[in-house]
């Protein structure tokens, strides 16, 4: 499955459409392969194997509610949302190495025993999750695809949020992000048509303010130096 992905003439034999670019941006260290070989072998979640009923089988601590991470990146927002939400489980996803041994590296630094990861496509792991299992999903600004023949790459689609409505459980949350004014209402437009979530929002500074349990990715920093606006966008399961 990954070598399919790795290369990059764009569709796959089969399957969705790649959503993401590059996989790694420059030679490991021998510390983050060491990083990559031993620590993420002990985070990786093994798909092979039936997924537990109860989320909270997956992780070392004790742990309440499973949240769902995709795309992560550098793993600035799954590390601090990990820290700060000991109580809570995390699932996160990402295809980039270069992220998944920041994560692995910063896990083992802070102590933190609540983090379960998959090292490639969250679309791997989707059909593996038990319905209502997830408390809160974060898609944060995924890959923007700007250019219209890549629109179709888009992970935020009607698919994606079908199947994010069957996993996240009545009264959980979703939460969107994206610096890209049609990327946006793509993704109002989706969670409109599939009907399970309300939108949060009762005024415009509470989908252009990022809420205070929500740090800044090193992505949305980008979006701020290059002068573009941000989109926030937050969502109820409902009953
Ligand atoms: C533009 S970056 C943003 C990263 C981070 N969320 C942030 O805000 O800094 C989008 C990330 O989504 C990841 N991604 C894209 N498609 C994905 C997929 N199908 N499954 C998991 N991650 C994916 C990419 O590898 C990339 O790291």
């Amino acid at each position: 499955m990954t070598a399919d992905r790795d290369d990059n003439s764009g569709q796959q034999e089969y399957g969705p459409m790649r959503s993401f670019g590059r996989r790694r941006s420059r030679k490991l260290s021998p510390r983050q392969n060491d990083l990559l070989e031993d620590g993420l072998r002990q985070l990786s979640l093994d798909l092979s194997k039936p997924c537990p009923a109860d989320l909270a089988d997956l992780f070392a601590g004790a742990t309440k509610d499973t949240w769902l991470e995709i795309g992560f990146g550098g793993g600035e927002h799954l590390l601090w949302q990990a820290g700060d939400n000991p109580q809570v489980g995390f699932l996160a996803c990402e295809p980039f190495i270069d992220g998944v041994v920041k994560v692995v590296d910063g896990a083992e630094s802070a102590g933190l025993n609540n983090i379960r990861l998959h090292a490639d496509d969250v679309r791997d792991v989707l059909p593996w999750l038990p319905t209502a299992s997830i408390a809160r999903t974060f898609v944060l600004f995924p890959d923007p695809w700007p250019k219209k023949r890549h629109i179709k790459r888009r992970l935020v689609s009607p698919d994606l949020i079908a199947e994010l409505a069957r996993i996240v459980r009545p009264g959980g949350e979703l939460r969107l992000a994206t610096d890209i004014p049609d990327y946006a209402r793509g993704m109002l437009a989706a969670v409109r048509k599939e009907r399970s979530f309300g939108w949060l929002a009762r005024e415009p500074g509470d989908w252009r303010a990022r809420p205070s349990d929500w740090p800044e990715t090193r992505y949305e920093r980008k979006a701020i130096r290059e002068g573009r606006k941000r989109y926030f966008l937050r969502f109820r399961r409902f009953d």
